[in-house]
């Protein structure tokens, strides 16, 4: 009772938490610098259609991605929804700092699965990267801030190809062990199937439990809803998309936007799953950024119902 089943196999969970990342994934790799007031007033429409968790910006250097360079604008100029939380992203103990000066109350470490794309994205191993998240989660837990853990190319690297799903778990196992209160596996380049997904997840979650894992899809080659859908079956019950489906990795050539948010809305109100979010108020949010930026959007959910 109280469980949904599907197809007689696993149960579903009753409730799912969406960590939205468009202000951060989704515009971070948007050529034109998209105005500070633009990614405020995202923020805010975000806050409003009721999801519990708002990516808002990275503390990293502007050099490497000059999108997120106005963080500490960004920062002081959202409304902060009680109850809602705008973690940011924080590579090293420089942007850590940096980013409870600005008032952020909760930061996420991303560290990788590929050696390749560690070096490509934060210029250093991932032993070296691990030391520096290390760092942070000490002065993190001093200063009593709560920190999530990326793990990217869970599925497939740009640059290394496949990737073990042994070393996606001896990354998560790590930062876990520091004391990150969630995991997100990040398919970064999209290449997953509901195969994969099933074959990481069954050896990350011998190591970490399902509990403190979120599954984080972009879709670039349209397999995020299932691969989404086979998580849940598997226990997980946090989601990481992107309002509008915007978004990639500027380290990642080629990767698309992660799913839509208001896609994994849709598919999970279907199921049955609670997930505090009103469709009809995040759909407003997309259509605000894609008009800002002049481009379609790509959920298909907000695609259906502009052509009502
Ligand atoms: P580095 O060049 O090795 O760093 O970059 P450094 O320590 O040698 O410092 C070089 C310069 O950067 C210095 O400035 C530092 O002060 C400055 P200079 O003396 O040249 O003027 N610096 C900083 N400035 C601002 N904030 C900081 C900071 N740290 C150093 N925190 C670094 C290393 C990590 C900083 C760099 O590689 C970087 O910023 N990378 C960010 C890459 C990024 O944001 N990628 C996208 C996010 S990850 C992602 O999208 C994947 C995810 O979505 C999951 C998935 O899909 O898989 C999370
Ligand atoms: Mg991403």
């Amino acid at each position: 009772p109280g469980r949904q089943c599907v197809s007689g196999s696993r149960a579903l969970p009753q409730k799912v938490k969406i960590v939205e990342v468009g202000p951060r994934d989704g515009l971070q790799n948007e050529k034109t610098i998209v105005p500070t007031e633009t990614k405020i007033h995202l923020i805010d429409l975000l806050s409003e259609s009721g999801l519990p968790v708002i990516e808002a910006t990275s503390f990293v250097s502007p050099k490497w991605v000059p999108q997120m360079a106005d963080q500490v604008e960004v920062m002081k100029g959202i409304c902060r929804k009680p109850g809602v939380s705008y973690p940011v992203l924080t590579p090293n103990l420089k942007g850590f700092q940096a980013a409870v000066k600005a008032g952020a109350s909760e930061v996420a470490i991303f560290g990788a699965a590929s050696e390749l794309f560690s070096k490509k994205n934060i210029n250093c191993s991932v032993d070296e990267s691990l030391q520096r998240f290390d760092e942070v989660m000490k002065a993190a837990k001093e200063a009593g801030v709560p920190v999530r853990g990326y793990v990217s190319c869970v599925l497939g690297c740009p640059y290394e190809g496949k990737v073990a799903p042994e070393k996606v778990a001896h990354v998560a196992k790590r930062l876990y062990s520091m004391g990150c209160y969630e995991i997100s596996l990040g398919d970064t380049i999209g290449v997953g199937t509901p195969g994969s997904m099933t074959e990481m997840l069954e050896v990350v979650s011998r190591e970490v439990p399902v509990s403190a894992l979120a599954v984080h899809c972009h879709d670039t080659y349209g397999q995020a809803l299932a691969n989404i859908l086979v998580a849940l079956q598997m226990g997980i019950s946090v989601v990481d998309s992107s309002v509008a489906g915007l978004g990639g990795c500027p380290y990642a050539q080629g990767a698309s936007g992660n799913v839509a948010t208001e896609d994994v809305v849709y598919m999970l109100h279907g199921l049955g799953i609670q997930t505090g979010v009103d469709l009809s108020k995040l759909m407003n949010a997309g259509s605000f950024i894609c008009r800002s930026l002049n481009r379609k959007t790509s959920s298909k959910v907000a695609q259906a119902t502009c052509k009502l």
